[in-house]
């Protein structure tokens, strides 16, 4: 059938969008798959109604396209799509709302709290303890976000992830070793791939040591010990269940260097595709290349 590739979009993360989606349209087009690209960024639902298409790959990240609204009118159009539902990609797209979720369900993240142009700086710092990380509820690819080590830098970390969000929030900073897990499936099927441990410089994973320096080390496998790498395992595939989350997603976590305790920081429903990407490098140490991980988040694709 005839599959669109959908990729741009508006969000903040177009730019990162569009390295993905290139690579998996042309990744799914050498397996010979039918596979068009759509941009949501500047073409409307409508058009993408005439399309016709049979199913979409969702190569967009970020709100109107990872969020749940997108799948809400792929649900509305009857287009099958890869990726978590509208309530899951909702829900993984706001920071706070997946931490209550995760506490509910006893798994653990970095405290925090929700901060307004009103909050009480001090009070804040004293709760959470520095350094501690600021950023926008809504966000990806650590747009707008601030690693803040003294109260004094509060105020300007706030008014930055105000400029991304009218939520923002504030999280205390897990000190260790950063590791993110692709997974794949849903329900029963649910699995991860081989734990990823990133070693960015002055251990600033930021937008640019994401995408366009090769200063960030990689290690995959993590190197940590098998029973510890497999409890990890377990922790994210239960924190990718319990938001609802399937087809394909990745967690990020921290373990705490003082007692080895593993913080969840995030779901990402529609990770990065790009060169420089987690999930393609995990499925390739897993024996599955690019163009097959691209056709297997593919097969997946539902209502
Ligand atoms: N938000 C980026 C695309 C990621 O999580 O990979
Ligand atoms: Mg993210």
């Amino acid at each position: 059938g005839k599959v669109g590739v959908l990729f741009g979009g508006r969000s903040a993360e177009r730019e990162v969008s569009i390295m993905s989606g290139t690579g998996v349209l042309s990744a799914l087009q050498s397996l010979g798959v039918d596979a068009h690209a759509f941009d949501p960024g500047v073409q409307s639902l409508a058009e993408l109604a005439e399309q016709k298409f049979d199913r979409v790959f969702i190569a967009l990240h970020g709100r109107y396209g990872e969020d749940g609204t997108l799948q809400g009118a792929l649900e509305q159009l009857g287009i099958p799509y890869t990726g978590s539902g509208v309530l899951a990609s909702a829900l993984a797209m706001d920071k706070a709302m997946t931490k209550r979720i995760w506490l509910a369900s006893g798994l653990s993240t970095p405290k925090f709290a929700m901060l307004s142009g009103a909050s009480d700086w001090a009070a804040i710092a004293q709760y959470l303890e520095l350094p501690l990380i600021v950023k926008p509820a809504h966000e990806g690819s650590t747009m707008g976000l601030t690693k803040v080590t003294e109260v004094s830098q509060l105020p300007a970390a706030y008014a930055l992830a105000a400029r991304f969000d009218s939520a923002v929030i504030a999280e205390q900073f897990i000190e260790g070793i950063e590791l993110t897990c692709a997974i794949l499936g849903k329900d029963e099927s649910a699995h991860a791939l081989p734990l990823i441990r990133i070693a960015a410089p002055d251990a600033n994973y930021d937008y640019q040591n994401k995408y366009f320096t090769d200063d960030t080390q990689y290690f995959c496998p993590s190197g940590l010990p098998e029973e510890q790498a497999r409890a990890i395992q377990e922790m994210m595939v239960a924190s990718y269940k319990v938001l609802g989350c399937r087809g394909w997603g990745r967690g990020d976590v921290m373990v705490r260097a003082s007692d080895n305790k593993a913080f969840l920081l995030e779901m990402n429903t529609s990770p990065g595709m790009t060169g420089h990407s987690l999930v393609p490098m995990a499925a390739r140490v897993a024996g599955l290349g690019y163009a097959e991980l691209c056709l297997e988040i593919l097969k997946m694709a539902e209502l």
